[in-house]
């Protein structure tokens, strides 16, 4: 049987839906949420990404500002916008897009944002938050996983749970999410020794690794939970051939564009999976939605009031 497919679409539209109607019941008591987004340069996908992060903002009656600072910056320029950020109360949620001009040292810009701003959730503080089980900020994308499989009821407690990657956006808080949910966890990496044979005990097999679909049917527990974390442009016939031969769709975009978008999953994945998330259309919508549900939670953060348990995190 083919796999349900995850519409990460519609989940990440209830959560805007939802984010919406907090930030119209906070108006009511004269408070709008602000978003601060810093984008050095010109690098086209982050032009992209911040478009899609500054509109949605607009959508959920977010108040939002897009500073955009030339790619020669210094890192001791970056550090003044930051601050003078954080200094702003209006402003509720600091994001840095990276990543970042090589002359300027990303740690240390992400270290100058107060915690309390943190909506990627990239400050030590925010980690460690997480790791302790402490109520804060957490990075979108492993956040947006979490929503995706709470909320199409697949069982977290107890399970075996595979992350393969382990970057500090997305394998790591991923892995501590899982974790914190009851999950019993294995992080994966490029030196694991049998990496198929692991990947197959996952119930639920998270794959971040930005390779493209390099996870195969072998590396697939039968009726398994598969999350696609990857975003891989293909631009080589022979790579396409290998994922896509025969699929008439895919083969127009990859004419009419010369390029198509691939997860770290392999098509023939869905034969084997129980659950699948699609790319594109799965985990990305999530990223967004959840950096304005971020934002909202930062608002309040910050105000003091209580703070709901995030899901993955114990209350
Ligand atoms: N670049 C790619 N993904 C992300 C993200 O989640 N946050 C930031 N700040 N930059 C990114």
């Amino acid at each position: 049987m083919a796999a349900t497919i995850l519409d990460g679409l519609k989940i990440a539209s209830e959560i805007r839906a939802e984010v919406a109607s907090e930030v119209k019941a906070m108006a009511a008591s004269g408070i709008r949420p602000g978003l601060a987004v810093i984008l050095v340069g010109h690098n086209p996908a982050s032009e992209i990404y911040v478009r899609g992060k500054v509109k949605s903002s607009e959508e959920v009656g977010i108040y939002s500002e897009q500073i955009t600072p030339p790619d020669s910056i210094s890192t001791e320029e970056l550090l003044a916008l930051v601050t003078d950020l954080n200094r702003r109360d209006e402003i509720d949620g600091i994001l840095v897009q990276l990543p970042l001009p090589s002359q300027v040292d990303s740690k240390k810009i992400l270290m100058a944002v107060d915690p309390r701003k943190d909506v990627d959730g990239f400050h030590p503080v925010n980690v460690g938050f997480l790791s302790t089980q402490r109520p804060g900020l957490v990075p979108c994308t492993p956040a947006g996983i979490i929503e995706i499989l709470k909320r199409s009821a697949v069982p977290i407690v107890g399970q075996e749970a595979v992350v393969v990657g382990r970057s500090d956006i997305v394998g790591k808080p991923t892995a501590m999410l899982l974790i914190n949910g009851n999950a019993t966890v294995t992080v994966c990496h490029s030196k694991t020794h049998d990496l198929p044979g692991v990947c197959r005990r996952g119930d639920i097999l998270v794959a971040a690794i930005g390779r493209a679909g390099m996870i195969t049917r072998d590396f697939v527990k039968p009726g398994a939970t598969v999350i696609d974390v990857g975003m891989n442009k293909v631009t080589d016939r022979a790579e396409f051939d290998r994922l896509f031969a025969g699929n008439a769709k895919r083969e127009e975009g990859f004419r009419s564009k010369g390029s198509t978008l691939v997860g770290d999953v392999h098509p023939e994945v869905a034969a084997v999976a129980g659950r699948l998330t699609p790319v594109p259309g799965g985990v990305g919508p999530l990223t967004i939605a959840m950096l304005m549900a971020n934002t909202v939670r930062a608002a309040k953060l910050r105000r003091g009031a209580g703070i709901p348990a995030f899901a993955g995190e114990r209350a």
